[in-house]
């Protein structure tokens, strides 16, 4: 058995990878991917970010975007949509522009208006907003919130809606995947969202983790339904686990192996989670050591395309041999 199967006949909708253009043409890693049996879903993991779709105000790009949402339609595999309003990854003519209030909500609505359009009727789901939080709690200090206010994401979650009738609109966010402050922040969100009939149908929990520090299955559990119990699907959008040194003990590598089984089965046994992503598969992609230096091995295939014994624990664990 394989993930995707194995995650399906255990009622999630799939077990997906994120994954980037560049890799795409590594045909060892493209084989592994492209298997849906594998992976039922596809999440683009740089290329449908402001940089990539909007590089200079209102002339849209949508190439690089396109050859990953083919390639997933190839396979018959979902897509999730990141991301519409982030941060992080946006060009410079909107990070160095002079912004008014009027002005920003109008470039931020444009910008959603053309990539929801374009993709209407492919994604599965888009992340609207992204990492609007800081782990307190408090709203993250960027360019939209310093010109337009907490006011941008429901402008966004809004104006995402008048494009898509069918897409489910999610917020996602990493450090939510335990209760505290930021997880309360994002379900405050939910919850005034919805008080406002403003449409959100999901909260994406990146679940980004290190191997050890990962919560147990039971409060895994417990923080995965009082989201739902907002009215809100929920995913695991972004899931890595990361060897904090070098190389991991036999040891480690069993904890890893609970630690990703506890994430995936607090996603089935929690009614109304859909499914799991990996933020990629392999080693080899993945963002962890560029990032946190000296860290990895996070993914559930090694740097040369054997398994982790992660793997073998996550196929058990969905009652595969
Ligand atoms: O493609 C260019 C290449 O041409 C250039 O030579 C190279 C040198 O800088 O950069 C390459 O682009 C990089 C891109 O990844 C593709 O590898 C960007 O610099 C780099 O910033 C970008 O990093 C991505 C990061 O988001 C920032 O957007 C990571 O791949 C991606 O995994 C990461 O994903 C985020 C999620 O979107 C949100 N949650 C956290 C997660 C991890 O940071």
């Amino acid at each position: 058995g394989q993930l995707n199967a194995l995650a399906k006949a255990k009622g999630l909708k799939y077990f997906g990878s994120a994954t980037d253009n560049s890799e795409l043409s590594d045909t060892t890693y493209v084989s592994i991917l492209s298997n849906i049996s594998q992976f039922g879903q596809i999440t683009l993991g740089n290329t449908q970010k402001w940089v990539y779709t909007e590089p200079t105000q209102n002339t849209f790009s949508w190439t690089q975007g396109d050859v990953i949402t083919s390639f997933a339609e190839g396979n018959g595999q979902l897509l999730r949509c990141h991301n519409l309003v982030w941060y992080n990854e946006l060009p410079s003519w909107i990070t160095s522009g002079t912004w008014t209030n009027a002005t920003l909500i109008a470039a931020m609505k444009n910008h959603i208006a053309n990539e929801v359009t374009h993709y209407k009727g492919q994604c599965y789901a888009w992340d609207v907003v992204n990492e609007a939080f800081n782990d307190d709690g408090t709203y993250r200090v960027d360019v939209f919130y310093t010109t337009i206010g907490p006011e941008y994401i429901p402008i966004a979650f809004e104006t995402a809606a008048l494009y898509d009738d069918t897409v489910k609109f999610y917020y996602n966010d990493y450090n939510i995947e335990y209760a505290g402050a930021k997880a309360t922040a994002a379900q405050n969100l939910v919850s005034s969202l919805k008080a406002r009939g403003i449409r959100i149908d999901g909260v994406g929990l990146q679940g980004h983790f290190i191997v050890g520090e990962t919560p147990s299955l039971a409060s895994q559990i417990s923080n995965l339904e009082s989201f739902t119990a907002l009215g809100v699907e929920v995913a695991y959008t972004e899931l890595d686990i990361r060897f904090s040194s070098l190389p991991p003990t036999t040891a480690g590598l069993t904890q890893q192996g609970t630690d990703y089984v506890n994430t995936v089965m607090a996603c089935v046994e929690t009614k109304n989670c859909v499914g799991v992503t990996v933020w990629d598969f392999t080693d080899k992609y993945s963002w962890i050591p560029s990032t946190f230096s000296g860290q990895g091995d996070a993914c559930l295939w090694y740097s040369d395309f054997t398994l982790h014994p992660a793997y073998y624990s996550v196929v058990t664990a969905l009652g595969g041999t």
